[in-house]
């Protein structure tokens, strides 16, 4: 698909608003700083050089791979943490803590659960310096404006996850806010409860009824994202950075699923599930323009773990979606199947991510296509599937690759679990080492590679023939 050329056009800001947050060459640094053995840095580099301004006005969506940085960019803005280096303005003054222009809303809601609705929704006050009464008064116009009108007294149990969500959202708006932050907000909350509670916010925020100047939020649904934003910011990983910004499409593309509003979404869909590629030649390439892209766009970096890192999928979600896209001639739009699978970035990325690993398939201008193998593997049995996913599995997965020549070597054709979590740690934080472990496992046994005893922490060749007889 290619972005109608009408979609930008319409999209360039006639004027400029006053800019209300800018983050400034922003960069977040996780742990020491100290360097390993191998003379690499060992923090984990989180985001690198971020620069973003939000003006007056706007509803600003961030999307990313999972881990490239989101939360805590937003985390950064909102003065809830302080950067590595770099720096972030509220209106010219340098944001040092929280700040009561600024609030957030979390995916978990972050309710007490000992508190009534009105007391969790009070507590957005405690900073300020008003009367019992005044905070009471301004918290039932708040508890009134989100549509919890009655529920003043309810604990949160007593509430079903769009209620207390709705507590969330009160919560923050009862200090009307400048500036809202919204982490994922609706993605904890079935589809309808969603679409409704989104609705509702985005009708609040166009009608004026929230002091609220601007809104920036992150998540991983890329159509809820063009159905609310104004402009949508697309993250990368290793490090976090800002890959493109996008203009948003008009108003009266928002919901229904116009052409503008399918070519965004696939632009979005393209740019993100291409991580090495240049977001400025995609968007040049899909557009045949290059003025498209309105902010920055990244050079991609190579990854910094020097490491293949593994999604943590299972083989038959691979499986899966192989069989699916065969069915559609070997070539599917990712959004549309984002869309009818129900799926979200967090879902659909590190899948695609295992597919394309594993040399099944690519994604190409937001599409998924089948490779030979891929093709073999969605329309093979059972025993097929496996002798195609272990031949895939040897020539693709390093880690696996490793593991199994150092089976066949060791003697007995045994090695401990901790001689290959201890190399893993080296790259990875000894949880995400457990998983990549772990993820690696479940391959290798699926495609009848070798054995584990998790209680001991053994790994072996099963039918390993003594090493007298070889
Ligand atoms: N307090 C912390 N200490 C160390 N590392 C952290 C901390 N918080 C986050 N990280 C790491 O920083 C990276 C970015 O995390 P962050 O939560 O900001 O990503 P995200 O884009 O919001 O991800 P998701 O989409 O999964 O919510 C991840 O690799 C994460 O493990
Ligand atoms: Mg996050």
């Amino acid at each position: 698909m290619s972005l109608s050329s009408k979609v930008t056009k319409m999209q360039q800001p006639t004027h400029s608003p006053a800019v209300l947050l800018e983050a400034t060459h922003v960069r977040k640094m996780y742990g020491d700083e100290k360097r390993t053995k191998h003379g690499e840095i060992q923090g984990v580099l989180v985001l690198d050089d971020v620069s973003l301004q939000i003006r007056e006005g706007e509803f600003v969506a961030i999307l990313g791979p999972s881990g490239s940085g989101k939360s805590t960019l937003l985390r950064i803005l909102s003065g809830l943490i302080h950067p590595t280096a770099g720096t972030v303005r509220y209106r010219d003054a340098l944001v040092m803590g929280p700040d009561p222009h600024l609030a957030i809303v979390f995916q978990t809601f972050a309710l007490f659960p000992w508190l009534t609705v009105l007391e969790n929704v009070e507590l957005g006050l405690e900073a300020q310096d008003l009367t019992r009464t005044q905070r009471t008064k301004r918290a039932l116009a708040a508890i009134d404006t989100i549509g919890l009108d009655g529920f003043e007294d309810a604990y949160p149990k007593e509430l079903s996850g769009g209620m207390r969500q709705r507590v969330g959202f009160a919560r923050a708006l009862v200090v009307e806010p400048e500036l809202l932050f919204m982490d994922e907000p609706f993605s904890a909350l079935d589809v309808l409860t969603a679409e409704n509670l989104r609705t509702e916010l985005l009708r609040l925020w166009r009608e004026g009824r929230i002091p609220t100047k601007a809104i920036l939020m992150v998540t991983h649904n890329i159509e809820e994202a063009v159905q609310m934003a104004d402009r949508l910011v697309v993250m990368g990983h290793d490090p976090g950075c800002i890959r493109a910004i996008l203009n948003g499409v008009p108003l009266a593309d928002r919901l229904a699923k116009t052409p503008a509003h399918e070519h965004l979404v696939d632009l979005v869909y393209t740019i993100i599930t291409q991580p090495d590629e240049d977001a400025g030649t995609i968007m040049a390439a899909q557009d045949g323009r290059k003025e498209q892209p309105v902010g920055p766009t990244a050079t991609p970096k190579p990854s910094g773990r020097g490491y293949q890192s593994l999604p943590h999928i299972k083989i038959g979600a691979v499986n899966g979606l192989a069989e699916r896209v065969q069915r559609h001639d070997g070539r599917e739009d990712l959004a549309v199947l984002g869309r009818e699978l129900q799926m979200e970035l967090d879902d659909i990325l590190p899948l695609v991510e295992a597919v394309e690993l594993l040399g099944f398939g690519e994604a190409m201008e937001g599409d998924l296509i089948l490779t030979d193998a891929g093709r073999r593997l969605a329309e093979g049995d059972e025993l097929q599937d496996k002798e195609i996913f272990r031949e895939q599995v040897l020539s693709n997965v390093e880690l696996i690759r490793q593991m199994k020549e150092a089976l066949d070597r060791a003697e007995d054709h045994e090695i401990q679990e901790d001689q290959i979590l201890e190399q893993l740690e080296e790259y990875f934080s000894p949880d995400e080492a457990r998983r990549q472990f772990e993820t690696a496992v479940d391959w290798a046994r699926y495609a009848e590679l070798f054995a584990y005893d998790g209680a001991s922490g053994l790994l072996y060749l099963e039918d390993a023939a003594p090493t007298s007889t070889q």
